[in-house]
């Protein structure tokens, strides 16, 4: 969905409805909560406790494809009338059926990015296959973008009596589910959370049944969304009496060095008897200390109804959550009546106060903070949007390790994973729903997003959408103005305590942005001042900037081989790291923004198309191997000494040429050296880099960093033999033996002298065998259509991925990597072993051995 002319949208005179008059009062928002509670680790969002059950459903799924233009492959599903004419028929999901040439999978899963590569240009943007990074999804490819998934699990007759929900934390896209022959219910978006009350259509005592038909041929947004349940599922059991869902919430107000916290909650009856039920609420602190503790009196509840409860209780010197610091707190929230727990559940959220300022930008806790930030899509490499956990907190500190200290979920609701990885380590968001509407399902996924997330301390922007340009500036500005106010309006009323803004990619003076609290621009430097000028009051920040382009490990804009050089790479409407930054980062009143995009993600392949298959905007590439992008952010966003000379030195045949040589660092002045003789010294400018042409001789070349005259870094670049060893390294050396968690593996060619050689590209088969298996592989090249899911990969500029996930057994995962047969056998076999430590299992549903019929 990139194309040139729609950002040089002409803006023809002034808003339709005008520039907002109305005074802005500063916002000031103090709150709240999510992330990991440590006597959870496992688990990183809110838990359930005793008496309720939240089972993971994850393990023992079986999938196959159907069709969506023939019944007659799609299992017979819409063949003739009978699927939804009777309650209690649906053979798929009937013990009756067999399975067993079905695939067994685990999820999360995402079948797309297992599909080949298709080479389909047809038609515009929108209709090619551009935008899902040509894996073949759509209504022209029915045999792969309709999915379905079955499982067989028990239910114990001593379940009877409670309620049982099955809970999918989003899938893409379109499920139909079905359980014991019964029709359920659909769900169409792919990001928000769906849930169905399953108690009235199980079997207590025995077998069980659930078909799920996902069909992916439509999509909600213009980049890869991948395809299937790609996200966690859990079956929960709760007593008839008990927490409404997502809606415990923590409030506060932090003065004085005391933090006053409102609670809120509701019971829902759903027992056929009135109850009394009181709140016991503890609040818990990170090292597991009772803090704090409040009751809500006992109310009567009829049948059937849901009853409101709040409370307050105070915390004297609270440990504030911060990107420095990221204290959580946890509120254990308990159901009692008659004096017994009826339901728990705990919730973590941290204290804070969050603040923009029209003249002086970002304030948390009280102190100015610059959003250095990056918008995110959500896959990565060998894993499509199929991310396992441990994933999250690898990208997130890949990002942290530039100096980033915010990310917006462009462009929709993220996975909980995502937000608790930032609540646990003190990432911000600016989080985005979806679909920008005010119609039923559009308020709906704002609703959920909201509910959801509205304790997660990191997040600290609701986005209600992203360049709208109909309801923008279009015909559609007045409508748009409209509905955005109604979705505005209907977060205020979830969240009082956070801004809502949305990213526009035009000048905010009319359509949806009169009702934002805040206001984002997307690209166009031009624009901000002149607002800022004529709207003194309304606080500023960049929603969308940058849109970089670069080819890791590339120093050469290439069409023929759709390269783009690492130097200077941008698109026509966007900016380099330098351009946007200089402008956010100089201006106080600018609250900071976000860069598109932290990582390279599948799809929009700018500014190629076919082959290309993934994009090039990122500042890491879709394995989180950093671009040389990475260090301007680092030199300016951190504040240790850091240092980074490019490119490498192995331009043998170019002896003699000109090579231009740049530096990022932070530091006052750099020399550069050329096998140990200077070629001068230059100053670094503010938020700029220095750079040289240098005529190649193969040796060194050595930038010295000085500050205040000391040399503080010294960074080199050595030409490289061939490739001898191939050296593999693990993330960490041990993981846990829970069937999720992953050692994510970097594979490196090595010379003679143990130095890696960055313009490697060779093929590696690896063998995987031990406590676990091979889920994905990569390397970083948007260029690649080698597979994904093979066990095997050619090394991109010197670098590949692995990526190992552990069975449920303890034990030890090898790892052997050799050469495979288009490499010379001169680089040797390699190995690595991880070991998979025991841990507490994570409640899942039991796997029922029946492979087909039962
Ligand atoms: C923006 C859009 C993003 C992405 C980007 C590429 O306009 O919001 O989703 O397409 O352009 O530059």
């Amino acid at each position: 969905m990139v194309d040139i002319t729609r950002r040089t949208f002409v803006i023809s005179g002034a808003g339709l409805l005008g520039a907002s008059l109305l005074p802005r009062a500063a916002w000031a928002g103090s709150m709240l909560s999510a992330g990991a509670q440590p006597a959870l680790p496992s688990l990183p969002e809110d838990a359930a406790l005793a008496p309720r059950e939240q089972l993971l459903f994850d393990f023992g799924w079986r999938f196959a494809f159907g069709n969506g233009a023939d019944p007659s492959k799609d299992f017979g599903y819409g063949f003739g009338q009978s699927d939804f004419s009777k309650t209690g028929t649906f053979k798929i999901a009937t013990p009756a059926f067999d399975d067993a040439s079905w695939h067994e999978r685990d999820l999360p899963h995402d079948w797309a990015v297992e599909l080949p590569f298709v080479h389909d240009d047809s038609g515009d943007d929108d209709t090619r296959l551009t935008s899902h990074g040509y894996k073949p999804l759509g209504r022209r490819f029915p045999a792969t973008s309709v999915g379905w998934y079955r499982r067989v699990f028990d239910i114990p007759a001593s379940d009877s009596g409670r309620r049982i929900w099955i809970e999918f934390d989003g899938a893409m896209r379109d499920i139909v589910l079905f359980v014991n022959g019964c029709f359920i219910g659909r769900h169409d978006d792919g990001y928000s959370p769906f849930r169905f009350d399953l108690t009235d259509f199980l079997n207590y005592g025995g077998k069980n049944v659930v078909a799920l038909r996902v069909d992916a041929s439509f999509g909600d947004g213009w980049f890869y969304e991948g395809a299937g349940i790609y996200r966690h599922v859990w079956l929960t059991k709760m007593d008839p009496v008990h927490l409404g869902k997502w809606e415990s919430v923590v409030r506060s107000v932090v003065k004085d060095q005391a933090a006053t916290l409102s609670l809120a909650t509701i019971v829902e009856n759903e027992g056929e008897q009135p109850v009394q039920a009181s709140i016991e609420w503890t609040i818990v602190d990170a090292s597991g200390r009772t803090v704090a503790q409040a009751t809500s009196p006992a109310q009567s509840i009829a049948a059937g109804s849901p009853s409101h409860y709040q409370a307050a209780a105070d915390i004297g010197n609270p440990a504030l959550w911060s990107p420095d610091e990221p204290h959580l707190y946890t509120v254990v929230v308990k159901v009692v009546v008659d004096n017994a727990v009826r339901d728990a559940e705990s919730v973590p959220f941290g204290i804070r106060t969050a603040l923009f300022d029209p003249d002086r930008g970002f304030f948390l806790n009280g102190k100015p903070l610059k959003i250095q930030g990056t918008c995110n899509h959500q896959d990565h490499a060998g894993v499509g949007s199929a991310l396992p956990d441990r994933l999250q907190s690898f990208r997130v500190a890949v990002l942290q390790g530039m100096g980033c200290n915010a990310v917006r979920t462009s462009h929709n609701m993220p996975t909980p994973e995502w937000v608790a990885a930032c609540d646990r380590m003190g990432m911000l968001m600016m989080c985005e729903t979806r679909q920008m509407s005010s119609n039923p399902s559009g308020l709906h996924q704002l609703e959920l997003m909201v509910k959801r997330y509205r304790n997660a301390p990191s997040i600290i922007i609701w986005s209600i959408g992203n360049e709208e340009w109909a309801l923008q500036e279009g015909d559609m500005a007045k409508e748009g103005a409209r509905i955005a106010a109604t979705m505005v309006e209907h977060c205020h009323a979830l969240d009082p305590t956070r801004v809502v803004s949305a990213a526009v990619n035009g000048n905010n003076e009319q359509g949806v942005s009169d009702s934002l609290d805040i206001i984002g621009f997307n690209y166009h430097l031009d624009y901000p001042d002149a607002f800022h000028a004529k709207h003194p009051k309304r606080a500023v920040f960049g929603s969308e900037t940058s849109s970089a382009i670069a080819t890791r490990g590339e120093y050469k804009t290439d069409k023929s081989k759709n390269t783009v050089s690492s130097y200077d790479g941008v698109v026509p409407w966007g900016e380099s790291p330098e351009q946007w930054w200089t402008f956010y980062g100089t201006r106080d009143w600018l609250a900071g923004g976000f860069a598109w995009t932290g990582f390279d993600y599948r799809g929009e392949p700018t500014p190629y198309g076919w082959p290309s298959v993934s994009s090039q905007f990122g500042i890491a590439d879709l394995c989180g191997f950093p671009k040389d992008y990475y260090y301007y952010y680092k030199a300016w966003w951190t504040k240790a000494p850091s240092l980074h000379v490019f490119p490498h030195w192995n331009w043998q045949g170019r002896e003699g040429q000109d090579i231009p040589v740049w530096v990022y660092t932070n530091l006052d002045e750099v020399e550069l050296l050329l096998n140990g003789k200077s070629l001068g010294i230059k100053q670094v400018p503010r938020l700029g880099h220095v750079q040289w042409n240098v005529a190649y001789a193969p040796g060194v070349i050595e930038a010295r960093g000085r500050r205040n005259g000391q040399t503080v870094l010294t960074e080199r670049r050595e030409t490289t033999g061939a490739g001898q060893k191939l050296r593999l390294s693990a993330d960490r050396s041990e993981i846990d033996a829970d069937g999720q968690d992953v050692a994510i593996i970097t594979v490196e060619i090595l010379d003679e002298h143990h130095r890696p050689v960055p313009t490697a590209n060779n093929a590696i088969a690896f063998r995987i065998t031990g406590a676990g298996k091979l889920i994905g592989v990569g390397n970083g090249d948007p260029n690649c259509q080698e597979s994904d899911k093979a066990p095997k990969r050619s090394l991109f500029n010197g670098l590949a991925q692995v990526i190992v996930q552990s069975t449920r057994d303890a034990g030890v995962i090898h790892i052997e990597a050799v050469g495979d047969e288009s490499t010379p056998s001169s680089i040797g076999a390699s190995s690595l072993s991880i070991k998979t430590r025991k841990v507490s299992p994570r409640p899942i549903v039991a796997e029922v051995s029946s492979k087909g019929a039962v």
